[in-house]
């Protein structure tokens, strides 16, 4: 039996190579080794201020690109988490058996909560919804990046606490965290990481940018003062640069290091460029195929959603005989 992965994507903001590096072109390499399963989390999205016609969309463009980044509806499983309603139905369950001071001692709360005017029930139960996305499934590894590790944390917490009452109910999951060679910075800051939620014009190149977008953002990142391309962690400009020019060619450090001697900063940001739009052209390509006919992506929603709600139904139905529901 494979391990299942379950990987939630929040249809918010607009997909980097960050994201494509560090994880998606991950989950697409391995897919004949696990049993995966990406849902596409739009419930999560609704827990702060939202678009409706913009969270439709984007929750669209999402199930293209991770089309576009090779995965294949053959071999993994892509549905979106509204489609079905086996996830709040299990969330208000799972709330009934969660402490309040699990939810807010939660460092994401503590964090959103603190920019909002009013702050929804939503938001304090955000984790409880991921427990149900992960529990539902009997996800084995659960792929995250460093900050969501708390909330699957969380989830083993509840899952535990009903293993222990009611016998083995669930399967615990694992997080599993990117390493951090795969971390990409910001362009306009290289201390910071590329981050969805960030707006500042050039900190990201996202998926879908045009070549003369990239090849601006690019040429304005920050460096130093210094001319000489080099490996050094304490130049995180130009550590950042060569490190994203090293995922997208795959060659050594030293390859590089020898391509680039005696060249300068605007040699590295300009073949930097080209590296990257070569890179995502295939992924943009694939893009504009599949997106080409939105009856297309329905249909994988569809049979997305029709492939896992076995799994979802038999664990709800589980769990409701053991809590004498029904
Ligand atoms: P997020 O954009 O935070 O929802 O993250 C989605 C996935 O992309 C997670 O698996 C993250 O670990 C990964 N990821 C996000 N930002 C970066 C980054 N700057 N560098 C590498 N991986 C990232
Ligand atoms: N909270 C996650 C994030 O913002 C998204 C998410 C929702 C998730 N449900 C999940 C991730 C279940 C993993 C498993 O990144």
């Amino acid at each position: 039996m494979k391990k299942r992965v379950f990987s939630g994507i929040q249809p918010t903001g607009d997909i980097h190579i960050g994201n494509y590096l560090g994880a998606m072109r991950h989950w697409a390499a391995s897919q004949a080794e696990f049993d995966n399963i990406f849902c596409i989390v739009d419930l999560h999205s609704i827990t702060v201020k939202h678009d409706a016609k913009q969270l439709y969309a984007k929750t669209r463009e999402l199930a293209g690109l991770l089309l576009a980044v090779g995965i294949d509806p053959e071999q993994s499983a892509i549905f979106v988490q509204s489609h079905l309603p086996q996830h709040s139905e299990l969330t208000w369950i799972l709330n009934c058996f969660t402490p309040l001071g699990w939810l807010q001692r939660m460092h994401q709360y503590k964090d959103k909560s603190a920019k909002q005017e009013t702050i929804g029930m939503g938001l304090l139960d955000y984790p409880v919804l991921m427990a149900a996305d992960i529990l539902l499934y009997e996800s084995d590894y659960v792929p995250v990046g460093e900050d969501q590790k708390q909330h699957v944390e969380l989830a083993r917490d509840i899952a535990g606490r009903f293993n222990s009452i009611y016998g083995d109910l669930f399967r615990m999951p694992e997080p599993v965290i990117s390493k951090t060679g795969a971390r990409i910075m910001g362009l306009d800051d290289p201390t910071k990481k590329m981050a969805k939620s960030e707006t500042v014009q050039g900190h990201a190149i996202n998926l879908l940018d045009s070549p003369d977008s990239i090849r601006k953002k690019i040429m304005r990142a920050t460096t130093d003062s210094q001319r000489d391309v080099v490996y050094d962690e304490k130049r995180p400009g130009v550590f950042n640069l060569l490190s994203i020019y090293q995922l997208f060619t795959g060659k050594s450090r030293s390859e590089i290091g020898s391509h680039f001697k005696g060249k300068g900063y605007s040699d590295l940001k300009s073949e930097l460029a080209e590296v990257i739009i070569e890179g995502l052209r295939p992924v943009q390509e694939r893009f504009k195929d599949v997106t080409n006919d939105p009856a297309h992506i329905e249909k994988l929603l569809q049979d997305g959603a029709d492939k896992v709600r076995p799994i979802a139904d038999k664990t709800l139905n589980k769990v409701k005989r053991k809590l004498g529901l029904g």
